[in-house]
């Protein structure tokens, strides 16, 4: 029998599940009571790990991963005041991502849920990110609206999706949401791109955080750099960020007066002077004119297609979700633009829309009737879609 339907019959309505992410480079745990309040939500980011490689390191987030898995759970139980035997149900990525770092995870859950005899759901990352905004929309006590668009913009993944919700077979049982792919990038993700021109501007890694703090520094600097509009042959829904990212590299290659102030940036950077007020200073009006006009034009290219893509299925609603959604112009130009159309706008906070386990713990809720059915035979799929 369903263990949602189990606890309501027995007037026992609380489920609480642990969801576990690992498919990147955070380690994360956290405790979610039914499907809608975050008792706890741990990240051990690995940072400082892959930083000076300016980029993720499989092998090194493997086994960073297993060392914090453990007391990643362990701290979120605790911070939750639950014990193991007060989980309910257990929720574990198991795709898309790195396969090392997708093993730690699932492997851990595997083990637990059986030790616990507790229900495993596997969870897609991607959901996960889908089900971000919903938990952040329940905190505000709101629920979008669906149909909705939902654009997962993130540093492996730009991807638009229109998102329906499926009639629930039973009256009190959680709906699921049906996805169909409108688009997608047709090279690099946006944070991707982030990451790169970040690096190619000796910005550190990662590059949003970084560059969302310093664009509107040059925001009203006149120069001969300008980003048009990405022409893409085919779908009006896809994206390519790769051409942006080449503009960058080119003008900085073309112009020889940049070497010096990248010294002297890629110093600060070796000496752990990564903040924002480190480096503003060592930025000239021209670096700092780049970034404004880099993060402008990713951030049109993912409003204006994603708000096409509202007007084209008829959707009043748009979720934004992943890592890029923390994005200060994103999340402005977003909201001004999304009224003007008429249309609902909704992101997660700064916290949820990064990777997390709390949108696991969520996403895992909405698909538990299906774990009691659910053999254990499955593992982590790296190029693991959602459609
Ligand atoms: O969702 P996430 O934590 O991990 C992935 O699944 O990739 O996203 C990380 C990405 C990185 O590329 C990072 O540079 C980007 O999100 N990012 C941002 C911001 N914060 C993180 N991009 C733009 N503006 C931000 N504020
Ligand atoms: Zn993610």
């Amino acid at each position: 029998m369903l263990l949602w339907k189990i606890q309501k019959d027995t007037g026992f309505m609380t489920t609480r599940i642990l969801g576990i992410e690992s498919s990147c480079d955070e380690t994360a745990a956290a405790i979610v009571a039914d499907g809608r309040d975050i008792l706890s939500s741990v990240v051990a980011t690995q940072l400082d790990i892959h930083r000076k490689y300016g980029g993720v390191v499989p092998e090194l987030a493997s086994r960073a991963h297993l060392r914090k898995i453990v007391p990643v759970v362990r701290e979120a139980l605790a911070k939750a005041g639950l014990s193991f035997g007060d989980i309910d149900a257990v929720g574990v990525t198991h795709g898309p991502g790195l396969v090392g770092a997708l093993l730690v995870g699932v492997t851990y859950g595997k083990v637990l849920a059986t030790e616990l005899r507790k229900p495993l759901v596997p969870v897609n990352h991607l959901e996960g990110h889908v089900h971000a905004v919903f938990l952040e929309a329940h905190l505000s006590r709101v629920v979008p609206e669906l149909p909705a668009v939902c654009l997962i913009v993130s540093g492996g993944h730009t991807l638009l999706y229109h998102v329906e919700a499926k009639q629930p077979t039973e009256p009190a049982s959680p709906r699921k949401f049906v996805y169909r792919r409108l688009g997608g990038t047709r090279d690099d993700a946006a944070g991707e791109a982030y990451d790169k021109v970040a690096r190619l501007l000796a910005l550190g890694y990662p590059g949003g955080p970084i560059i969302d703090q310093l664009a509107n520094a040059g925001s009203r600097i006149k120069d001969d750099f300008s980003l048009g509009p990405v022409k893409i042959k085919g779908s009006p829904f896809d994206f390519s960020f790769s051409g942006i990212k080449t503009a960058v590299l080119y003008y900085v290659r073309a112009h020889p007066e940049f070497a010096e102030e990248l010294a002297v940036r890629e110093k600060a950077l070796r000496e752990n002077r990564r903040k924002a007020a480190d480096l503003l200073p060592l930025c000239s009006p021209r670096t700092l004119s780049l970034i404004s006009k880099f993060q402008s034009a990713v951030v049109r290219e993912l409003v204006e297609r994603t708000l096409a893509a509202a007007a084209g299925t008829g959707a009043r609603t748009i979720l934004v979700s992943g890592g890029v959604a923390a994005n200060g112009e994103l999340r402005e130009r977003f909201t001004a633009q999304a009224e003007r159309a008429s249309v609902k706008v909704f992101f997660p906070s700064r916290a949820l829309s990064t990777d997390n386990a709390a949108m696991i713990a969520e996403a895992a809720y909405f698909h538990l009737s299906d774990a009691a059915t659910n053999s254990r035979e499955w593992n982590a799929e790296p190029n693991l879609r959602l459609v």
